[in-house]
């Protein structure tokens, strides 16, 4: 390649691939809750009114986030996902909420969420139907964005069941400019990705300027299986996606199912930090009114928030792999790096890794400071190119640490900053 089609392709790969939708919206990335992993389509409120998909349920999780310091946290995004409503549209040919379920209907729901200082979330389909099988927005664009802007509604999740697939990307963007024409700012999370894998490479300026949030694998279940399916389908699609992260639009790997029953508190660290690395939204589905204290205080955890939220808006991505450890790595503002280092062996005790081995590590120099925060804080003081620290990593989980350059000369510092090893992204062989 030629130094200046080279230059091309180191130029074009440091910046986001195309503007962001411009709403104001998701300058960084989206923190809520989401209900779908957690309760998914549970409509039984007779025998199970705690948990069924009804005002109630949002309400309740409304009123745990203020109480319980999630909103402090920064969770601010109480969302409905599928099967919220009635299987029939109005004589007006408007989406309404189940009767029985939704007895005050979504406007009023609206209002309790915002009286509370939170924002609402709701769910729809770009086809003919939501993928549990209620009435699906094709040919409602119009009529169903202004519906949810009228309701109030601060965020639409927009699933792509039932659509031609060829069709899928004039769908996302006609609804992007309904939610727009509406003239509230409304959110705007796709899986248009997700459903376009199959058929072709998605357009991800395209999509960077259509939706806030997008969703390009599977659904993350409750299980390790499921995250690790996540993080592998993230790094061998790195080269793609990455770019196409930063503010106003994220790549969306699916909820944060810490919490719940199927991960360790090991793997629940490992979620936590590799959706910070990822700059994911961060949308729990998990039950907020009864989660265990180690897993509220992860999800909680205000460091690891603070890489997730970084102001530079840079997507951290995989960069070595070998004897069974992962390196993840997110350039920061104020030219720190976060690493994160994931033991993937599923057999044995806890393992060291050098961080001397990372190779972000390079911008330690001539000195840096560094910060441990997972499995445990700790602050590990100043560091040269030569120290050697030790982390210690438990089987599926992850030690996350910050580096913070100590620098005098910026010239030097921006040569060996995480940027010029982000173009080189070749993955290290550990
Ligand atoms: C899936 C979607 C899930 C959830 C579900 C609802 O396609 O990926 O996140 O929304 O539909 O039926």
């Amino acid at each position: 390649m030629s130094r200046a089609a080279c230059l091309l392709v180191i130029i074009s790969l440091m910046s986001p691939a195309a503007e962001a939708l411009d709403n104001g919206l998701a300058l960084k990335p989206t923190m809520g809750w989401l209900h779908w992993e957690r309760f998914m389509c549970n409509i039984d409120c007779d025998t199970d009114p705690n948990n069924c998909i009804s005002e109630r349920l949002y309400m309740q999780m409304a009123d745990v986030m203020v109480k319980e310091g999630w909103k402090e946290a920064g969770y601010e995004y109480v969302c409905i996902d599928d099967c919220w409503p009635s299987h029939q549209r109005d004589a007006q040919g408007r989406l309404q909420a189940d009767p029985k379920r939704f007895p005050g209907g979504i406007k009023k729901l609206a209002d309790y969420i915002h009286s509370k200082g939170l924002k609402l979330g709701i769910y729809a389909d770009v086809g003919d139907k939501t993928c549990a099988g209620y009435p699906g927005s094709l040919g409602y664009y119009e009529k169903d964005a202004q519906t949810f802007a009228d309701w109030d509604v601060d965020l639409l999740k927009f699933d792509g069941c039932f659509m031609n697939r060829a069709l899928l990307g004039e769908g996302y963007i006609n609804m992007s400019k309904a939610l727009n024409n509406t003239g509230r700012p409304i959110l705007y999370s796709c899986e248009w990705p997700l459903y376009e894998w199959p058929l072709k490479q998605p357009n991800y300026t395209a999509i960077r300027e259509t939706c806030n949030h997008w969703r390009n694998f599977d659904d993350v279940f409750d299980s390790w299986s499921s995250v690790k399916s996540i993080l592998d389908w993230t790094a061998a699609h790195q080269d793609i996606i990455v770019p196409a992260a930063g503010p106003g639009g994220w790549n969306d790997p699916d909820m944060l199912v810490i919490g719940n029953f199927g991960l360790s508190h090991d793997q629940q660290e490992s979620q936590m930090a590799l959706w910070a690395i990822m700059a994911s939204p961060l949308l729990m589905s998990n039950d907020l009114r009864d989660i265990c204290p180690r897993s509220k205080e992860l999800l909680q955890n205000k460091r690891i928030i603070d890489i997730s939220q970084d102001s530079m808006g840079k997507q951290g991505y995989r960069t070595a792999k070998g004897n069974d450890f992962e390196v993840w790595e997110r350039p920061l503002s104020k030219n720190r790096l976060a690493i994160a280092v994931l033991n993937k062996l599923e057999t044995g005790g806890p393992r060291g890794f050098n961080i001397g081995a990372a190779p972000g590590w390079k911008i330690c120099g001539p000195q840096c400071n560094v910060t441990q925060i997972l499995p445990q804080y700790k602050e590990m003081g100043v560091q040269t190119q030569q120290s050697k620290i030790i982390v210690s990593v438990n089987p599926s989980g992850t030690a996350l640490l910050t580096v913070t350059p100590i620098s005098s000369d910026f010239r030097r510092l921006h040569k060996l900053n995480w940027q010029g090893t982000f173009v080189r992204r070749k993955h290290t062989i550990l």
